[in-house]
């Protein structure tokens, strides 16, 4: 301590300035591994929209046979208007954790990149996301973490939401995207988000994901807030809005929402 007596005598104030600087980084550190954050976004994706992404990036994709519907993207503890927190902490994934529920991860939550591990996905899920929800009893470790996304996959099950307001797969429909997600929110009764992908192969967009957000006691809030209202909340995880400012479906025309078993899916 003799140095630091020694540098603020010297120069009064920075002594000040580290201390304030040591807080910060202090404080810093701790929100990364705390409660820093007040809502899930629950994600799920479509698999047809799964394979076109991943076919432009390269990957092999099959859709798994038991594979009927939306499936899992993740769950992600979120800090309302930000992205994250993200990988918070250093509990290592053990796939032995999850062992006891690894037939419904494989038809809810599924890996379709052919060419990547069983097991990468929710590897990078949990070590992305699960260990920022370590907080709450309910998440509080892999096994917790993973059964309550698969609980919630039959409450928030994204083809039944979009069937019941008549949307539903099709070869040759589009869907308006503000009429979607007015569908959405029917349903739920807050503000949820679409994604979509562009498919270069048919110069189509494609329904990719449902954001559902949800409060720490798995019940749905708002992702943002009504059109004209700039008080609240914003979305956080994609920033590449094009008219829409929420979503990334074109407002302009309609996006497709392709059934499993048409013409996308193994086309390799
Ligand atoms: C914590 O969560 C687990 C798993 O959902 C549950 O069985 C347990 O009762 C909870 N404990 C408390 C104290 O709420
Ligand atoms: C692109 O689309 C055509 C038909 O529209 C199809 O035959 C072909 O397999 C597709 N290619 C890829 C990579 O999906
Ligand atoms: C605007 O959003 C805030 C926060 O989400 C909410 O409390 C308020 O009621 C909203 N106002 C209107 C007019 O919708």
């Amino acid at each position: 301590m003799g140095w630091l007596l020694l540098v603020s005598a010297m120069c009064p104030g920075l002594l000040q300035t580290m201390l304030a600087l040591l807080l910060i980084g202090l404080c810093a550190t701790v929100s990364a591994y705390s409660d820093d954050w007040d809502i899930f976004t629950y994600t799920q994706e479509w698999p047809v929209a799964v394979c076109i992404k991943g076919k432009e990036e390269h990957h092999t994709c099959t859709i798994p046979p038991g594979v009927q519907g939306w499936g899992i993207h993740g769950m992600w503890p979120t800090k309302t208007g930000t992205e994250g927190p993200t990988s918070c902490g250093t509990q290592p994934f053990h796939a032995d954790a999850i062992t006891p529920i690894l037939p419904h991860l494989k038809i809810m939550w599924p890996n379709m990149y052919a060419d990547t591990s069983v097991y990468s996905f929710w590897e990078h899920e949990w070590s992305k996301h699960g260990t920022c929800a370590s907080s709450l009893n309910a998440t509080s470790t892999e096994y917790r973490y993973f059964s309550k996304a698969l609980d919630l996959y039959a409450r928030f099950n994204g083809q039944t939401i979009l069937a019941n307001q008549g949307i539903v797969p099709s070869q040759t429909a589009t869907y308006d995207i503000k009429t979607s997600e007015a569908a959405l929110k029917k349903e739920l009764g807050v503000n949820a988000l679409i994604q979509c992908t562009y498919d270069h192969n048919t110069s189509r967009q494609v329904i990719y994901e449902i954001e559902i957000c949800l409060s720490k006691n798995f019940e749905p809030v708002d992702c943002y807030p009504d059109e004209g209202n700039t008080s609240g909340k914003r979305s956080h995880h994609h920033h590449k809005y094009s008219s829409h400012p929420h979503s990334s479906c074109p407002e302009s025309y309609g996006f497709y929402y392709p059934p499993i078993d048409g013409v996308y899916s193994n086309p390799n």
